[in-house]
């Protein structure tokens, strides 16, 4: 799956989303996520996920990366990485397990993406990752 992504392109997003992950603001669950998502024409977007007092407020790295793509004006794109793990660990660390978007992010996703070809890059580290379809982690998925 991904097939048209590059090795490179792949660890690049990856390396992206573990900078996007040093931002993320999780006082509450503690859980640090980091997401880079790649446009059609090359650009990449960071987001982690930004908690509140108030829970329910809370967004997700994934999203986050791509609203604030879309608000830069990008409209397509190709894949997304993401990272993850509690605070105090590295998403390398033993026993952290792969990241996986939640079903919201899948489908806020699914509204900008084609889900045959969309990759979804599942990262412990630059070497050690899983690339999905974002059809396989959202099979059917709504739309108008
Ligand atoms: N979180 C994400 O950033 N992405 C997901 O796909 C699932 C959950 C965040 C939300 C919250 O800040 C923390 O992880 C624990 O749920």
């Amino acid at each position: 799956m991904g097939a048209e992504l590059s090795k490179e392109e792949i660890r690049h997003l990856i390396r992206e989303a573990m900078a996007a992950r040093e931002n993320a603001y999780a006082p509450y669950s503690h859980y640090k996520v980091g997401a880079a998502i790649l446009a059609q024409n090359g650009d990449v977007t960071r987001g982690c996920n930004v908690e509140n007092a108030s829970y329910s407020v809370t967004i997700c790295g994934e999203r986050n990366a791509l609203f604030a793509a879309v608000a830069r004006g990008e409209r397509s794109f190709r894949a997304i990485a993401l990272t993850a793990a509690p605070e105090g660990k590295d998403p390398w660390a033993e026993g952290v397990p792969y990241p996986s978007p939640c079903g919201v992010c899948r489908q806020a996703l699914s509204e900008f993406t084609d889900p045959k070809t969309f990759a979804v890059i599942l990262a412990r580290s630059e070497e050690d990752y899983r690339v999905k379809t974002l059809e396989e982690l959202l099979p059917d998925c709504f739309s108008l």
